[in-house]
């Protein structure tokens, strides 16, 4: 670039969205290369240098080429940058870029960094949020759905919010027990057997008949021979059941049995011990999937974490736009009269070892203002049941009540509810958890895989309980148990960050991803995640669709 009055006259507009703001008067060339030469100083200074910053790279006004001019401007700083966070940078003017600079190389000592968005996150502390003027419904756009109105109830007798009588002693534990226990019993009981129903003080005594039982799993063992044993107990007392490793079938289930599995268990009564023939779980009901005449759709969204750095906020104003006619496949956004939030709103604080690190808004209460700025332009007709998960600003232990109108507002779409949360959904029946209790079963019961939260789920509606190991979840002793399964037409659970679909005794199954990149601890953690995919279930064809957002162009999966 040239010097004299020809340089003051340069102008620098990097962006298109406000000219004025990217602006900058340029100074002569000698001060260009006192202030802005980034081989004697690795952190650029602001405002004063950012004209000769710029002519020193060469960038020119074209919009068309600021893309490849913000990469020089990294690269002379000695940083890469990767597309996301360039698209990021297109919208911000020339100082702010400089500053962001200036922070990341605070970051990165050594040259040759890649900045990725994620990054840019953490450096500006800021989510992108999409604003009303953003938001411009297309006159083609013609919602089905809000013609249909809505159809629904909450089950509030099955919501602890504001029901909670536990104080956590003993007297507690046992109600808690007990009520799970007879709620289970009395299905197994209601299940035809040729063999008598006898409790477990009688057992013992019958013996050289088959008999069937009824227990709790205290403890599962394997013996030296490679057999299995259980340990049951009932209200009357314990019984020692082995399970030969010969007898295929009931070994094959016995491996399938868990600890606190409430189970039916067929035995031939010995002088010694007693040893099982079959193994019964409460199971669910068969029966047809529900389907409905109106054209109605719902849609599955959780695990936004919004407040982490992580979270997807592009694609999930990606999403946003697209609920509200802005995209392709405007068939199927047309026809969503529901979304179902299955936990995680927000990223919170303290939830996992140097989370602070992960974090771009710190505050518990500006993570749900933003929350609230987005769920408000999700369209009005769209109905929004919300639950709360693990990460959420509410107690940890299960049930969980709803997020409160202090943390999450009030606006006349959203219903916040507790967790687990059942409602009545336009004739069906759904249950609505966050899923913590996916991560002990899946590690329990053989078979089962983080890549497939779907399957951990049957095997809840299998035991007609959420959470069905009692120890390795945090379970409040509520005097009911709020994890009891009973009619379900629709089960949608969150928490494992991995889109998934199945069909269970025509009980439909969906587990709704998230909307947040991997965290390195979710790496470690060796989790599998989905991100930016939203998942919608119509109603009246019985039918899911995916719909992915993590790229510009919305793709049905
Ligand atoms: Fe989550």
């Amino acid at each position: 670039m040239g010097g004299g009055e020809k340089d003051k006259e340069t102008k620098i507009n990097l962006a298109n969205a406000d000219s004025s703001a990217y602006s900058q008067s340029s100074q002569t060339n000698s001060q260009a290369k006192n202030q802005a030469n980034p081989s004697n100083s690795s952190t650029p200074s602001t405002s004063a240098t950012s004209a000769a910053a710029m002519a020193n790279v060469g960038i020119e006004p074209q919009k068309e080429k600021k893309e490849i001019e913000i990469v020089k401007l990294f690269r002379k700083y000695g940083l890469f940058i990767n597309s996301g966070a360039i698209e990021e940078l297109k919208e911000k003017n020339l100082e702010t870029i400089l500053e962001i600079i200036k922070k990341l190389k605070e970051l990165h000592k050594e040259d040759m960094a890649i900045v990725s968005e994620t990054e840019l996150k953490e450096v500006t502390q800021e989510i992108k949020l999409p604003g009303f003027a953003d938001i411009s419904r297309p006159s083609d756009f013609r919602p089905l759905a809000k013609e249909f109105g809505h159809d629904f109830k909450i089950h509030t007798e099955r919501d602890i919010t504001g029901k909670s009588k536990c104080g956590g002693d003993i007297d507690d534990f046992v109600k808690n027990v007990n009520d799970r226990f007879m709620r289970i019993k009395s299905i197994l009981e209601s299940r035809p057997s040729h063999n008598q129903v006898v409790k477990l003080e009688r057992a013992k005594s019958q013996v050289g008949e088959l008999i069937r039982v009824i227990g709790m799993v205290m403890r599962k063992n394997v013996t030296k021979k490679g057999h299995l044993s259980l340990e049951i107990e009932d209200e009357t007392g314990t019984l020692f059941i082995l399970i030969l490793k010969d007898d295929k079938e009931a070994f094959e289930k016995a491996n399938k049995v868990i600890k606190d599995d409430i189970i039916a268990v067929d035995i031939k009564v010995g002088t010694n011990f007693c040893m099982a023939k079959d193994i019964t779980w409460p199971d669910m009901p068969v029966k047809a999937k529900k389907t409905i005449e109106k054209d109605l759709s719902i849609a599955f969204v959780s695990d936004m974490h919004i407040g982490s750095k992580y979270f997807c906020d592009k694609e999930f104003e990606r999403m946003i736009k697209w609920l509200n006619g802005m995209g392709p496949h405007k068939e199927i956004a047309e026809k969503i009269g529901y979304i179902l939030m299955a936990g995680d709103v927000a990223d919170g604080i303290g939830n996992y070892p140097k989370q602070e690190n992960d974090l771009v808004v710190k505050d518990v209460f500006e993570q749900y203002k933003l929350a609230q700025k987005m769920l408000e332009l999700i369209p009005d007709h769209i109905k929004i049941i919300m639950i709360p998960g693990n990460h959420d600003a509410v107690r940890l232990a299960e049930p969980q009540p709803a997020l409160k109108e202090e943390m999450i507002g009030k606006l006349p779409n959203v219903i916040s509810i507790g967790n687990p949360g059942f409602a009545n959904v336009e004739g069906l029946e759904v249950i609505l958890y966050h899923g913590v209790s996916l991560g002990s079963i899946t590690a329990n019961v053989p078979g089962l895989t983080p890549a497939k939260p779907e399957e951990a789920v049957v095997e809840l509606l299998k035991r007609r309980n959420l959470a069905p190991i009692y120890d390795e979840n945090d379970i409040a002793p509520e005097h009911s148990d709020y994890h009891f399964i009973g009619n379900c037409d629709m089960i949608n659970t969150g928490h494992m960050h991995k889109n998934g679909y199945t069909e269970y005794r025509g009980s439909v199954v969906v587990t709704s991803g998230t909307w947040q990149w991997l965290t390195e601890y979710q790496v470690k953690q060796g989790h599998v995640a989905t991100p930016c995919v939203l998942p919608i279930y119509n109603l009246k064809e019985g039918r899911i669709v995916h719909l992915n957002f993590a790229e510009e162009q919305i793709k049905i999966l």
